[in-house]
C-alpha cells in the first residue's frame, strides 16, 4: 500500500490570535492535517504553546492535530496531550536516547499515533531501532532545517536521509518539515517524503488551498514515477 500523502500547514505560521478560524480555513483549504509546534524555549530557543491550546482548539476542530514536540523533557508532556485531544505525538530523538521505548508505548497507550523527529545533524541511523521495534513509532520527521522557527531555507542535504529511510522502509510514513513549499517540494516527493509540513509556503500565500494542492500533486507525481512505492 502507497504511504498516503498527508498535507500538514504549520500552524505555526498562522495567526495565532485567531487559531480556531485559521484552523477551519486550513480544513476547507485541504489540508489534511494541522502541524501543531511545541516549544519550550529550552531545547530550542523560542517559546509557542503547550497543552492548553491544544485543548481550546480541540473546541474547535475535529482535525488532526500533529504536534510537533521540541522540547527537552517530552514525556513530561504525553498525559497533558493525551487529555488535551491531541492526535500525534513527535518526539526528537536526540532527547530520547534512554527512554524512547516508554515514550512510544506511553503516547500509543494514551491513543495518539507516534513519531520520531531528527535534527539536521542527527545521523540517520540512529531513528533505525525505532522502527524495527517491537512496538514501532507511525512515522519519522527529518527536519530540513535547524528546528526552532518558521520561514527558514530548505536544506536539501536532507534527501539522503529521506531517501535512505524510504529505500528501507517501503510503507514508512516519512514527514518533512521546514522550508517546504511549491518549488522543493520535487526534491522531497522524489526522495521519497509523503507527510508535508508547510508554514511560511502556505500562509504567506495569495492562494493557500492552491499552494496544498501543489504539494499534494508533488507527492503524487513523485509515487507514481518511483519504483520503492510499486
Ligand atoms: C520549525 C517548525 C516548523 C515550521 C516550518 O522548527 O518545526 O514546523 O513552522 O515553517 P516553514 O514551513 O515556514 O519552514
Ligand atoms: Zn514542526
Amino acid at each position: 500500500m502507497l504511504p498516503q500523502p498527508k498535507i500538514a500547514p504549520s500552524m505555526l505560521s498562522s495567526d495565532f490570535a485567531n487559531l480556531a478560524s485559521e484552523a477551519k480555513f486550513m480544513e476547507q483549504c485541504g489540508a489534511d492535517w494541522l502541524h501543531m509546534d511545541i516549544m519550550d524555549g529550552h531545547y530550542v530557543p523560542n517559546l509557542t504553546i503547550g497543552a492548553p491550546v491544544i485543548k481550546s482548539l480541540r473546541k474547535h476542530t475535529s482535525m488532526f492535530l500533529d504536534c510537533h514536540l521540541m522540547v527537552t523533557n517530552p514525556l513530561d508532556y504525553v498525559d497533558e496531550l493525551v487529555k488535551a485531544g491531541a492526535s500525534g505525538f513527535t518526539f526528537h530523538v536526540e532527547v530520547a536516547q534512554d527512554n524512547w521505548r516508554e515514550l512510544v508505548r506511553r503516547i500509543k497507550a494514551g491513543g495518539m499515533r507516534a513519531a520520531v523527529a531528527l535534527k539536521p545533524g542527527t545521523p540517520v541511523e540512529v531513528v533505525f531501532p525505532l522502527v524495527e521495534s517491537a512496538e514501532p513509532v507511525d512515522m519519522v520527521l527529518v527536519m530540513t532545517v535547524e528546528p526552532g522557527f518558521g520561514g527558514q531555507k530548505f536544506m536539501p542535504d536532507m534527501m539522503t536521509k529521506v531517501n535512505t529511510l524510504r529505500k528501507k522502509f517501503p510503507h514508512l510514513d516519512i514527514q518533512v518539515d521546514g522550508g517546504l513549499g511549491p518549488s522543493t517540494i520535487q526534491q522531497a516527493a522524489t526522495a521519497g517524503a509523503n507527510c508535508i509540513v508547510a508554514g511560511s509556503s502556505v500562509f504567506g500565500a495569495q492562494d493557500p488551498a492552491g499552494v496544498i494542492s501543489d504539494l499534494r500533486n508533488g507527492v503524487e507525481g513523485a509515487q507514481a514515477s518511483l519504483s520503492f512505492f510499486k
